[in-house]
């Protein structure tokens, strides 16, 4: 069956892929982007019933993150937008190990709408499409949390979950879990793309306090700083968060994505080749 599908955030790094999924398979497509026409922007709430008309599936991703202010506002407004225009069923993409995107979850599954809730561990596009991007092309990739394993998960898989689970309604009321095949720290990520791209990039130990000081100099928004302080203190700060989860596996009948298969894929695409434009 064919449905018609909102992809909020479907020019970013989740969203794209889940528009070229669900375009390939046949699926009548809306990208949910403030360029757009009718636009969809989070901060402007009458813009989401225009946005979801005609809709009957939608996959929800906040911006910058269920963690700030006004998250549970927007996503309270979106559902009931949802709700009211007919839709059937969403698919929201949250945080795994934040407690305050758990709140949103639950605005989600309370909704009365249907729902899969897909819980994504960070990106391996942070370092190429993402906040990070700039540090591993100036060679220097100063980050907190040294000792963090983290799961980083490829946006590939995401993406492939998030189209399979939209139109199967097997996944109705469940969490999926998203995360990469391994733990590594950022030493071991950055030491990976270094040999990958065979150029010499160095990993910087630092304190979250010296990398919101970093970001408070480069001029990024107060509100931005603080969400990266809470992302590293509180995500990657609890060991509990940094398991390894086999849903990537489950959903899709295949293995997830590796790191290292990650590092070679995005060299191909020229990426880590450009120039250094800014650094946060
Ligand atoms: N990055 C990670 O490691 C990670 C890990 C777990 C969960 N997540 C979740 O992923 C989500 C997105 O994070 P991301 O890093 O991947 O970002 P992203 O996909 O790069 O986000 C950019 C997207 O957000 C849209 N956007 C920005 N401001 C908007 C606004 N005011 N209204 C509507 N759309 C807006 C942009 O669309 P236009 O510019 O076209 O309007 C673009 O499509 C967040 O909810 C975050 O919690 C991220």
């Amino acid at each position: 069956m064919k449905h018609n599908i909102l992809v909020i955030g479907g020019t970013g790094k989740t969203g794209r892929r889940v528009v070229e999924g669900l375009t390939q398979q046949g699926h009548n497509v809306r990208i949910g982007s403030r360029r757009n026409a009718p636009a969809f922007n989070w901060d402007d709430p009458t813009t989401y019933s225009q946005a979801l008309k005609g809709m009957d599936r939608a996959y929800i991703v906040y911006y910058p993150d269920l963690a700030v202010p006004g998250a549970r506002d927007a996503i309270t407004a979106l559902t009931e937008a949802a709700l009211k225009e007919g839709l059937e069923k969403v698919v929201l993409l949250s945080g795994k190990g934040e407690a305050e995107a758990e709140a949103c979850e639950q605005i989600v599954a309370n909704s009365g709408l249907n729902y899969t809730l897909v819980r994504a561990s960070w990106f391996n596009q942070n370092f190429s499409e993402g906040a990070f991007l700039d540090f591993v092309l100036a060679g220097q990739v100063a980050l907190p949390m040294p000792d963090a394993e983290i799961p980083f998960v490829d946006a590939d898989d995401i993406a492939d979950v998030v189209t399979k689970v939209l139109v199967d309604d097997n996944y109705n009321g469940q969490t999926i879990t998203v995360t990469g095949p391994r733990k590594m720290t950022f030493r071991e990520v950055v030491a990976t793309m270094a040999q990958t791209i065979g150029r010499d990039i160095h990993y910087q130990p630092i304190t979250i306090e010296e990398f919101k000081k970093g970001m408070e100099a480069a001029g990024l928004p107060e509100s931005y700083v603080w969400l990266f302080g809470y992302l590293f203190q509180e995500v990657l700060g609890n060991p509990d968060n940094q398991s390894v989860s086999k849903d990537v596996e489950n959903v899709l009948g295949r293995k997830a994505t590796d790191f290292q298969e990650y590092a070679e894929k995005t060299m191909a695409t020229g990426v880590w080749n450009q120039e250094v434009t800014q650094s946060i």
